[in-house]
């Protein structure tokens, strides 16, 4: 059974629950990492947390849920090993795992988008990373990280 983890602030608590329902469907067993209520919180902390438990390992990838996508994502990058792309179409769903080789994707609770995030999770999952020269492109960001940070 595939293990996801998911963690969400404020701004996508709703999104979080629809999400989670979703995941049931598709025999996933999610790990919530909170927050489970609109009181305000600081999602770079909950982005550390639930990155941090995603290098614990034992985990497919990770949901990280603000806003926009965007707070939460420019955290998680910051953590060792994390690739966390924030999705907005079918496409991106698809590219952030084929030439990327995203280990968390990100949402937002406040996007209109033009297509469910559960269908982007959905296309997200059944895609497979193309390796070749993209794992070359992704081995360099791994580099870049030792290098820089
Ligand atoms: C919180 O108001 C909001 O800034 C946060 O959820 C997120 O969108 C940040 O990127």
């Amino acid at each position: 059974m595939k293990k996801i983890i998911i963690a969400a602030d404020h701004g996508a608590v709703v999104l979080k629950n629809q999400i989670i329902s979703f995941l049931k469907t598709k025999n996933c067993e999610t790990r919530d990492m909170g927050v489970n209520n609109e009181d305000p919180a600081d999602y770079p902390d909950i982005a550390l947390k639930a990155c941090r438990e995603f290098n614990a390992g034992g985990y497919e990838f990770g949901i990280l849920l603000c806003g926009t996508g965007i707070g939460m994502s420019l955290a998680a990058n910051k953590v060792r090993g994390i690739r966390c792309a924030v999705v907005h179409d079918l496409f991106t769903a698809e590219m952030a795992k084929a030439h990327n080789n995203a280990n968390f994707i990100a949402f937002g609770g406040r996007v209109n988008y033009s297509v469910a995030v559960t269908d982007m999770i959905d296309r997200f999952m059944n895609t497979t990373f193309s390796g070749d020269r993209h794992e070359r492109r992704v081995a360099r960001i791994a580099e870049i990280e030792k290098k820089e940070c």
